[in-house]
């Protein structure tokens, strides 16, 4: 079944796995030309796509080093916001031909689990079916409605579901200048708790205090680096240490964290951004460069080291999402949290964009525009 009318359009294309994501971007991506978009189903709809994130998860996938593999050649794009450009004959009456749309990356694209996991958003259609479609929430821009989901609906995971934090408590965030590192940092202070937050670049960090973080620490061997780390947040917790440590970067930084908790703290396992080549490339499994914390510490400090993988724990237990997606969109509707969006590329420049994320020189999300 056809979508009638819409001009062709072009997707991006990794061809294969690369051996790590370098090595991918630099020869399985590319850009190709589609034909009009073609319906699988009658209650699919045909999403003219916006704005694209250009996501951690997204690179890692691309080497097939993330934990779900799509099956090349596909299209990324894991998260993504249009425009509805055609619906099929039972697609839902709620929505009309030109209103703005968010896809659910559960439900479409390369993270979902179902039928449509070649609906990627780098791309100028995707087609996905009528649940898939998320009202934009009030007053936000589609760059930013498409860094909204995964990113808050993992900082919510970690620190609401698994991490339990309360008001008054005190969160160290590393990675906080990154996409879901800045969620978490919004979020913690939603949440009443005051947030030291860590990263390599005192510009960076700017961002992350406009963002409401108490306390930035800086890393860097010229700013005292990670041998001062558990003074400096001694000093700002009385020398009681931290309650709860949000950890997105792994590596070093996650050894000297569990010298800067209290005892009993929840140490919330998120990511490596650190130490991305974990596991095998070119989609082998296994992981042979996994990282390992030191159980006298964990033992002597009491603490709870929580895995806070989101959308596989969701896999084990749908009954989390609910509640969850409920409560990321409503305070979005409240404007009380905002994606960032610090950079904008063409699809014509989507290497540079892959380089910019994976090279870290990005704050919050980036966008790509089909
Ligand atoms: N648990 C989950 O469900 C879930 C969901 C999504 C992502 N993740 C994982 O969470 C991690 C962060 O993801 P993200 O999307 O926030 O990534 P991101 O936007 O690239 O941010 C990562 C941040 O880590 C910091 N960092 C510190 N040391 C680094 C190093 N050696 N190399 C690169 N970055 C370093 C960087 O901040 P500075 O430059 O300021 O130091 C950077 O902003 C990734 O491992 C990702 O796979 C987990």
């Amino acid at each position: 079944m056809s979508a009638p009318h819409l001009p062709p359009g072009r997707r991006v294309v990794v061809s294969a796995f690369g051996e790590t994501p370098d090595d991918a971007i630099e020869r399985q991506v590319s850009l190709a030309p589609t034909r009009a978009p073609e319906l699988t189903a009658p209650g699919d709809v045909v999403v003219a796509v916006k704005s694209a994130s250009v996501g951690w998860v997204d690179l890692l996938m691309s080497s097939g080093q993330y934990q779900h593999m799509a099956s090349p050649p596909y299209t990324p794009g894991l998260e993504y916001a249009g425009v509805v450009a055609y619906k099929g004959p039972a697609a839902t009456a709620e929505l009309d031909v030109g209103d703005e749309v968010l896809v659910d990356p559960f439900v479409a694209g390369p993270r979902s689990l179902g039928a449509y996991q070649g609906s990627g958003g780098w791309a100028t259609y995707a087609v996905v079916p009528s649940e898939a479609l998320l009202r934009v929430p009030r007053g936000m821009s589609l760059d930013a409605a498409c860094n909204l989901l995964g990113n808050y609906e993992t900082a919510y995971h970690c620190l609401v579901a698994r991490g339990r934090v309360r008001p008054g408590e005190t969160v160290l965030i590393h990675g906080a200048s990154g996409s879901t590192g800045l969620s978490a940092v919004q979020l913690a202070k939603l949440l009443g708790a005051r947030v030291i937050a860590t990263g390599r670049s005192p510009d960076k960090l700017a961002v992350v205090s406009a963002f409401g973080a108490d306390h930035v620490l800086c890393t860097r061997d010229e700013e005292g680096g990670l041998a001062s780390l558990r003074e400096r947040v001694r000093a700002l917790t009385g020398g009681r240490g931290v309650d709860v440590v949000y950890d997105g970067v792994g590596g070093e930084i996650s050894l000297e964290s569990l010298r800067c908790v209290a005892f009993g703290a929840r140490y919330l396992i998120v990511g490596w951004a650190a130490t991305p080549l974990v596991a095998r490339g070119r989609g082998g499994r296994g992981a042979p460069n996994a990282n390992a914390l030191p159980t006298n510490l964990i033992m002597m400090k009491g603490l709870d080291v929580l895995g806070c993988p989101t959308a596989i724990s969701t896999a084990h237990d749908p009954s989390l999402r609910p509640p969850r997606l409920a409560q990321v969109l409503a305070w979005a509707d409240e404007g009380k949290l905002t994606p960032h969006v610090s950079r904008v590329f063409a699809l014509d420049e989507i290497k540079a964009a892959m380089w910019a994320k994976w090279r870290g020189e990005i704050v919050g999300g980036a966008v790509v525009r089909p």
